[in-house]
């Protein structure tokens, strides 16, 4: 009897970005969806990078000739056609034979910016000769001891173009991901660092062993003695080091607790935006240094959120790997459609039509903070929505991307 597979729902019938994760928990292989999905420890992290957006509401003005709005805007110097940019995940081929390339192109097509990550499955080449003209890319670092290993991937990925280098600051040590480490990781590893090891822990802990646990301020200045390209730090999670990287001359911060996959009860970027933005306020010092989020954003709505309290932009990772698990490149273009649709309408109900007409007072943020006692259930995402049916078809009827 042939192998039944499953087929994924029509691309059309997919309204959301929770669809995407329900499709690519059906169509992942366990290990991919176990290292795709997990957080750290009991993922308290991983679900309030969500959740604490149910705990902003907003204040929408009225009568004020919404009909064009405008989401373009300008990331480190490139311009956008969106506030988001896809950020750095690893291990692309897990989900899709194409790996990051995929995320790539739709990045290209959709005119936003992808951060490359060190971890990727495909080589920093490929991705950038996958970018159309005129793309921006930017580079995500884990830094090796090797400085000199270092120092010529840094010095490769300017040459070929990229525009900003984000080095990755909140993971000294790898987080206990659990339904990670129960799985063995069998896949070839990322070839750029050869540090492959522990393949009986998972895969995050089997391609990060090289990642240098010695890093701190003072290495800042190396960084910039070796690239002219802009420099950001990400996995700010206070406002004391936020305000500490604008004293080292960086350009840009990522608020971010590494989609809830490193340090457990961590706050989600969103709340410790709040507390960054009213302390650049006090120092006089917003817009001296680029603001980015992440974590959790998954509707056009947390996004809007993100831009009224002054973020920069946003940065999205693992629902466009789900995107692309279920349906490659396409699905990953369907997904910034879908936000794009949804930061449109929610910016004509809020009466902005444009970034800069987003303001804090257009969001209530005052529970926040508060996390006693909440336990807010995703009821959308976890049991009223009515899952996408699923068929069982014959393989021969499969497009070959899915077999
Ligand atoms: C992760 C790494 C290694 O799995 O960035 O989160």
């Amino acid at each position: 009897m042939a192998t039944q597979k499953l087929a994924v729902p029509p691309l059309s019938s997919v309204l959301n970005l929770f669809d995407f994760e329900a499709v690519a928990r059906r169509v992942l292989t366990p290990n991919a969806w176990a290292y795709y999905s997990s957080g750290a420890d009991d993922e308290l992290t991983l679900r309030e990078n969500h959740s604490a957006f149910h705990r902003i509401w907003f204040r929408p003005r009225v009568l004020r000739n919404v009909r064009d709005v405008r989401l373009e805007t300008v990331f480190l110097g490139s311009p956008t056609k969106l506030p988001i940019y896809i950020t750095a995940t690893a291990l692309g081929k897990l989900g899709h034979p194409q790996g990051e390339v995929a995320l790539t192109r739709a990045a290209g097509t959709r005119g936003i910016v992808q951060m490359m990550p060190t971890l990727a499955s495909c080589s920093l080449d490929e991705m950038m000769d996958a970018a159309v003209p005129g793309q921006s890319q930017w580079f995500q670092l884990y830094v090796n001891p090797n400085r000199e290993l270092t120092r010529k991937i840094v010095q490769h990925a300017e040459a070929r173009g990229c525009k900003g280098l984000f080095i990755t600051v909140d993971a000294p040590a790898l987080g206990h991901r659990e339904k990670d480490m129960r799985t063995k990781f069998e896949i070839d590893a990322p070839k750029v660092q050869g540090s492959v090891s522990e393949r009986t822990q998972g895969a995050a802990r089997a391609i990060s062993g090289f990642i240098d646990p010695t890093l701190d301020w003072d290495d800042i200045r190396w960084f910039r003695s070796i690239t002219k390209m802009p420099i950001a730090l990400k996995g700010i999670q206070t406002a004391e080091d936020a305000l500490l990287a604008h004293q080292h001359g960086i350009d840009a911060i990522v608020l971010s607790n590494h989609g809830g996959r490193q340090l457990d009860t961590s706050r989600s970027a969103i709340e410790i935006l709040v507390e960054v933005m009213s302390a650049l306020e006090h120092e006089g010092i917003v817009g001296k240094m680029e603001v980015y989020v992440d974590g959790g954003f998954k509707r056009g709505s947390d996004i809007v959120k993100a831009l009224a309290l002054g973020a920069t932009g946003v940065g999205i990772g693992r629902p466009f790997l789900y995107a692309m698990s279920g349906y490659g490149q396409e699905g990953v273009e369907r997904a910034l459609d879908l936000l794009k649709d949804e930061m449109e309408m929610v910016m004509r109900m809020l009466g902005a039509r444009s970034l800069k007409e987003l303001t804090r007072s257009m969001v209530i943020t005052k529970d926040l903070t508060t996390h006693a006692g909440v336990s807010i259930r995703d009821n959308l995402s976890e049991q009223i929505y009515e899952p996408l049916a699923y068929t069982s078809v014959d393989p021969a009827k499969l497009p070959a991307s899915k077999l």
